[in-house]
């Protein structure tokens, strides 16, 4: 392991709970990017801020979710949301993926998980990661908010990426398809790629 400063990506620490909650259809959001089949095999999430969409990949993988965090309180909260829904394929892990990576055996994961997060300073070495863990056939869920159109929330749009930015950054980090997936339906301030190493 690397012990260098803390990397908590810019821009991403976390408004009330309720008002993030009511940006999204957690449930429907999760089923556009995994379909109705779910995820055969474990999950990763990195940076998974109040578990907003941790319990509801958990419910549709029948793996291991592990939900990454540098915030001691927001690895408490998922940790407690896990236990009082009983949810027992959540392990939750406070961890600093940027600085140390996410100590993940390569090719481990069926899926992963990077939402609202890719505006950090280093998105490749964080996508790198996310191809290093996942196994050949394996996808990447991606999510952030539009530049295009008016939010409530988000980061400065100076360092905001678009789709396009996003799927030059996912083919550099070695991914080979990447889709468009349309939340319009579930979380209309926001765009999906699913990207498949
Ligand atoms: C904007 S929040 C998004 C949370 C969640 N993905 C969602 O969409 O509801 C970003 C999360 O990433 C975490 N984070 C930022 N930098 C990190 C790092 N270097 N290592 C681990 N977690 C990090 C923050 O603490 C925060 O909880």
């Amino acid at each position: 392991m690397n012990h260098v400063a803390n990397m908590k990506g810019r821009e991403s620490g976390m408004p009330e709970e309720s008002w993030w909650d009511s940006f999204f259809d957690a449930d429907a959001t999760i089923r556009l990017f995994v379909g109705a089949d779910g995820i055969h095999g474990d999950t990763v999430e990195f940076g998974c801020g109040y578990g907003t969409f941790t319990l509801p990949v958990a419910r549709r993988c029948n793996g291991t979710v592990t939900a990454l965090d540098i915030e001691p309180e927001m690895v408490a909260r998922v940790q407690h949301q896990a236990a009082v829904t009983q949810l027992k394929n959540i392990r939750v892990d406070l961890c600093d993926f940027v600085a140390n990576g996410t100590g993940l055996e390569s090719g481990s994961q069926t899926h992963a998980m990077i939402y609202n997060l890719l505006h950090l300073e280093h998105p490749i070495t964080l996508l790198q990661e996310a191809h290093r863990i996942l196994q050949v056939g394996g996808t990447l869920s991606v999510m952030h908010w539009r530049s295009d159109i008016q939010t409530p929330r988000g980061p400065s749009l100076d360092i905001r990426p678009t789709p396009e930015q996003c799927r030059t950054w996912l083919k550099e980090a070695g991914f080979r398809s990447i889709q468009t997936v349309d939340l319009q339906s579930s979380c209309p301030f926001h765009f999906g790629l699913l990207a498949t190493r």
